[in-house]
């Protein structure tokens, strides 16, 4: 989702800018956009397109200073084109500004102002914001800081903005609700950002602005406020522990492909000192203060989006099998306006990679306040749900940059199997099934290089399939799951239309779609479900349709039912969610690169879901 970067130092902005705009590409964009402020003039360029382009407009303009904003927007209100593009300006060209979030009140504000006299340009909610300021300041006689906060007073809804003004040329103005804000403190230089990534190779002395927190930058450095009390607030720097290495392509062509292979080493860095091999648990930091509520819940809720909730699927499917406690995965989307049943017993985890997906944010609220334990299970260090929920555990699986998430999935599912092993082993588990379990997990690194030392053979069935126009996921049990995001990678990223059904579903609709041109992915181990599961290939053979099984061991009875074998490592069965998940991203994957797609930044989609 939209993106921002603010630079404010001595040295020529715009390089500056514009690598952070690429370091921010992965977020996902339609349009793109600059300011800087040079010798009490404001100069503004911004286009719809890629950031390639912005930057050749750039060259080819006379754009100059060594304070700036820039912005990579993703549509929400009026179609990306350059006038709805960031920065936006009022319209006496006095203050420019960079939004992330929506102003929900700003058709009431641009009444109001449209009363007043003001022109508009956009159909921005942004452009209204701007235009508020202004108004503010001319109006009103205020500060340029004074101006924003009134301003911001006015507004219902979200931001993360950063803004500057003509006649304060050495001022710069950031604040933050509901949209991450980082402030970076270098050596004279000073960077605001909507997460670290643009920032990194410049410091990694950072703050984390807070919900209603604002930043003044001005020649005597940087003042952190509440906006609404304008209280001065005196916060900890912190250090960023990521690595540009974290966010580079290294050899790989694709950010996602890269991230498919470090799935070897991710996985382990998830369980790395919280296994507990001989007792068959695991020992999580993060929940120590929390436990007790934790082991008493009498039930729990798993609350996420897209990926992240078809991981609470298997989540649920561990806890409830591991521990016995009832366990209810929604989407965060609907638990945050539904009639949900907690009390002081619930326990309500929370899954994200971003770590700010607004409904998953906006469900954990509800969920404290409704008087349950908020676990957090994040990816991204610091940010808000991590922040915000009572306790939690991180994935470590490293910065994700590819917009379909892949490590970030199996390290939440390694996250998930430690805590139904640990909250298991407090309830029915037995220490030997522990063992079994934590063996298995200790195991997955071989298990995993096996899949991604010969991916011949997934390109050659990519190859097979690139013309088909849908593909079916099935599987059952633990593996359901798999087989939504299964088919959520291939649609993300191949535009391919798919479906992921429990495999005996199948003959109560989707069975009607099959003939000839449908391919049909099984995930089908040898585990208790397998003769069922070969039943479902059977019916879909019966149909003509082409039947690519995942597996875990050769057998003449899916060598004959069977077009495509992809065959893993025998695992513990409940483990094999993870390592089956990474040959679907990899089909996902080579099918995409085959038909032309953008496997890194695919059409419409963003990185981090910051709008409800
Ligand atoms: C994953 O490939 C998707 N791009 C998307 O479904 C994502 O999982 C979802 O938006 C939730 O994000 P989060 O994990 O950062 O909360």
């Amino acid at each position: 989702m939209c993106g921002i970067i603010g630079y404010y130092g001595n040295e020529d902005a715009i390089p500056i800018l514009i690598n952070g705009l690429k370091r921010l590409e992965y977020r996902g964009y339609d349009s793109a956009g600059i300011a800087v402020i040079n010798g009490g003039g404001l100069n503004v360029l911004k286009q719809a397109g890629k950031v390639k382009e912005l930057e050749s407009s750039v060259e080819e303009s006379t754009l100059k200073g060594s304070v700036g904003i820039a912005h990579t927007r993703w549509a929400t209100h009026g179609e990306p084109n350059d006038l709805n593009a960031h920065p936006h300006m009022d319209e006496t060209g006095t203050i420019v500004l960079i939004h992330n979030g929506i102003i929900e009140n700003y058709s009431n504000l641009r009444e109001a102002l449209q009363k007043e006299g003001v022109t508009f340009k956009s159909d921005t909610d942004t452009e209204v914001l701007v235009q508020l300021i202004a108004s503010f300041y001319r109006r009103d006689k205020l500060s340029f800081e004074q101006a924003v906060r009134a301003a911001l007073q006015e507004v219902v809804g979200t931001f993360g903005i950063v803004a500057l003004c003509k006649e304060e040329p050495d001022v710069m103005v950031a604040a933050r609700h509901g949209s991450p804000l980082v402030l970076g403190l270098s050596d004279g230089a000073y960077f605001l950002a909507s997460d670290a990534s643009p920032i990194i190779e410049h410091t990694r002395n950072v703050i984390y602005l807070d919900e209603g927190e604002m930043v003044i930058l001005n020649s005597d450095g940087y003042t952190i406020k509440q906006i609404y009390k304008n209280k001065v607030l005196s916060k900890a720097v912190t250090t960023l522990n990521m690595s540009l290495e974290e966010i580079e392509k290294g050899n790989f062509p694709h950010f996602m492909l890269k991230e498919i292979f470090d799935q070897k080493q991710t996985i382990m860095d998830t369980m790395r000192g919280r296994l507990i091999l001989d007792e068959g648990s695991a020992h999580l930091g993060g929940l120590m203060d929390c436990l007790d509520r934790i082991e008493n819940a009498s039930r729990f809720y798993i609350t996420a989006c897209g990926t992240s909730w078809h991981a609470g699927l298997v989540g649920k499917y561990l806890i409830e099998e591991c521990a016995h406690i009832p366990v209810h995965v929604e989407y965060a989307s609907e638990f945050r306006y539904r009639k949900v049943i907690i009390d002081s017993d619930t326990v309500v985890i929370a899954i994200s990679q971003s770590g700010e997906t607004a409904d998953t944010l906006a469900a954990i609220r509800k969920a404290k306040e409704m008087g349950a334990l908020t676990v957090g299970i994040c990816n991204v260090v610091g940010s808000s749900i991590a922040r915000e929920t009572d306790c939690g555990v991180y994935t470590r699986a490293g910065s994700e940059i590819g917009v379909a998430s892949t490590k970030a999935f199996t390290a939440q599912l390694t996250v998930l199997s430690m805590f139904a092993l640990k909250l298991g082993r407090r309830k029915n588990l037995s220490k030997r099934e522990g063992i079994n379990i934590a063996k298995s997990l200790v195991g997955i690194e071989k298990t995993i290089e096996s899949t991604l030392d010969d991916t011949s053979n997934l390109e050659y069935i990519a190859g097979e399939t690139v013309k088909a126009n849908n593909f079916l996921y099935l599987g059952r049990g633990l593996n359901f799951p798999v087989a939504l995001e299964g088919a959520l990678k291939l649609k993300e990223i191949s535009y391919i239309h798919a479906e992921g059904y429990p495999a005996a579903e199948m003959k109560h609709g989707p069975i009607a779609l099959i003939d000839e041109k449908m391919p049909v992915v099984f995930i089908a181990p040898h585990d208790l479900t397998f003769g069922k599961v070969i039943s479902n290939i059977q019916e879909v053979k019966s149909r003509r349709g082409k039947i690519i099984v995942v597996t875990d061991k050769k057998s003449k009875r899916l060598d004959k039912l069977t077009d495509y074998q992809i065959v893993v490592p025998t695992t513990h069965t409940r483990i094999f969610p993870i390592v089956a998940s990474i040959p679907l991203q990899l089909l996902a994957y080579y099918l995409a690169v085959l038909r032309g797609c953008e496997v890194d930044q695919p059409r419409n989609l963003a990185k981090s879901v910051t709008v409800e």
